[in-house]
């Protein structure tokens, strides 16, 4: 629907961005989003740019009951990755599987509709879709992360979290209240990233 800027929105907008930094996984502590907030944290991503409807990403949830499933995942993808793994190593793994309050996996769909629409048309419309809950998290008050590693790869998970063979794991999202908190790390200048056709510097 169109509608005017409002006056107040690139302060509050501004301000809304520069505040969400990650907040890793083991900061993260309850209590998390109740179920309002969370609906409106998800909500928030359905107004990605999407390049034809096509939809190609998702979140998968992993709720409590899922944590020790998601554990042997990571213990077994080490293993399969590096058979002289240790059994410290194997638990250290696990232990990753039961941090933050709500744990969202983001999975991209490689191959759904339109074939003319490719993966990084794919990827940029989920990177979009996961700042936007990560913003809305920062409105209320909450910490997240965006967390990669090499079980995302490996068969193991794709096998647990019956991913179809288009589909990506791409990385995981935590949520939760923020136990502490370190600097921000220094942002790019604009001139870091922006470049003018025809000018030289
Ligand atoms: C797809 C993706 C995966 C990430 N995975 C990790 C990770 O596994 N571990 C980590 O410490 N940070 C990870 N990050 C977070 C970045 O390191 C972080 O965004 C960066 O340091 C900038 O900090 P800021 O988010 O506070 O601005 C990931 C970021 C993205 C976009």
């Amino acid at each position: 629907m169109p509608h005017a800027p409002r006056t107040d929105w690139p302060q509050v907008v501004g301000e809304l961005i520069q505040a969400r930094q990650t907040i890793l996984p083991r900061r993260l502590v309850a209590p998390g989003p109740d179920q309002e907030q969370f609906h409106a944290m998800l909500e928030a991503a359905s107004a990605a740019p999407d390049h034809g409807q096509l939809l190609p990403w998702r979140f998968v949830l992993v709720p409590e009951a899922q944590r020790a499933a998601l554990a042997e995942v990571f213990a077994q993808a080490l293993t399969e990755r590096d058979a002289l793994a240790t059994d410290e190593q194997r638990e250290q793994a696990r232990e990753k599987a039961f941090r933050a309050p709500r744990l969202l996996l983001l999975v991209v769909d490689a191959a759904c509709g339109d074939s003319e629409v490719d993966l990084s048309e794919r990827l940029l419309s989920a990177g979009a879709a996961v700042q936007n809950v990560m913003l809305v998290a920062t409105a209320l008050g909450f910490g997240s992360a965006l967390t990669s590693g090499k079980a995302l790869k490996s068969d193991t998970l794709r096998r647990a979290l019956a991913l179809r063979e288009p589909e990506q794991a791409v990385c995981f999202l935590s949520i939760g209240t923020v136990a502490s908190r370190q600097p921000v790390p220094p942002r790019p200048a604009v001139a870091d990233y922006l470049s003018t056709w025809g000018s030289h510097p």
